[in-house]
């Protein structure tokens, strides 16, 4: 697998980000594990090592609302496998009673992601370009009355995926952004009670849940499809690709 591409996966140690990795690994890719959770991070990618072989995963630290981590990630990553092509900024966490918390993982890790790849992988900087990929959400469509600080930072994260998917970026660096929007899915973050506006309110027993593998089958789509700026819907219906409407389109500056 040496010359197989090397995937950088945030939040990588359970749930969506775990799922990722391993269709990411079950589909060639070389993948570090990156997560706050350091020992869960290692163990998981010790059990994938057993798998898809020790030399093709690793587990860095990575907290990612520290810039400073962001650039260990990519050091680590590189020593070890000598490039990265694809990052997953998949971290993030529901916490409506500290919302600046809030923000500064969900929206400036994906945002200091985006920056931190356009300088190591992005061709004006002597990279190879590649794709990142960013974990939004439903909630980076719709308003939820709950949980006001989480919608706004996957509104935020739709935000920069769309911008930086501009062909300004892309004539530069060579690199496709694009999103994953899932709808609700059966994870932790659903099972932390007591962490929106609502302590009554219980996202865990929504009726639609999806499963983090079908989740995880939208990186595979993005990574298929290429379609830089986009914006993938996953839902109990499948995939979709939200468009923004054409009265806006006329309007970009
Ligand atoms: N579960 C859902 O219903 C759902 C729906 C849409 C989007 N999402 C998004 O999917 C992503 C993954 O969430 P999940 O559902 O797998 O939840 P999860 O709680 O199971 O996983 C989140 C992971 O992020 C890691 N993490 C948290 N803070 C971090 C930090 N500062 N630095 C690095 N890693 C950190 C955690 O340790 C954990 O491994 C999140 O961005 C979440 O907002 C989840």
């Amino acid at each position: 697998m040496a010359d197989s591409p090397v995937a950088v996966v945030t939040g990588g140690a359970q749930g969506i980000g775990a799922a990722i990795c391993i269709e990411l690994l079950k589909n060639g890719y070389r993948v570090c594990v990156a997560d706050i959770q350091e020992e869960k991070a290692k163990e998981f990618a010790k059990y994938q090592q057993s798998i898809y072989g020790e030399e093709n995963v690793i587990a860095v630290s990575c907290d990612v609302s520290k810039e400073s981590e962001y650039t260990k990630l990519f050091e680590e990553t590189l020593k070890h496998f000598k490039k990265v092509d694809v990052l997953v900024n998949n971290a993030g966490i529901l916490l409506e009673q500290q919302p600046r918390k809030c923000i500064e993982v969900n929206l400036l890790g994906p945002l200091v992601g985006c920056h931190t790849a356009l300088k190591y992988i992005g061709k004006s900087n002597g990279g190879n370009g590649g794709v990142v990929i960013n974990t939004a959400s439903l909630a980076g469509f719709v308003p939820i009355a709950e949980t006001p600080a989480y919608v706004a930072s996957k509104h935020g994260v739709v935000g920069l995926t769309r911008s930086f998917g501009m062909p300004f970026h892309y004539n530069k660096d060579e690199i496709t952004f694009a999103a994953i929007c899932p709808h609700f899915v059966d994870t932790d973050i659903l099972k932390s009670t007591n962490k929106t506006l609502d302590p009554t309110f219980d996202f865990s027993k929504h009726p639609d849940k999806i499963s983090p593998e079908f989740v995880a089958k939208g990186v595979l789509k993005i990574l298929e499809d290429k379609i830089n700026g986009s914006t993938l819907h996953i839902g109990a219906d499948g995939y979709h690709y939200e468009e923004l409407e054409e009265r806006f389109k006329i309007l970009i500056p």
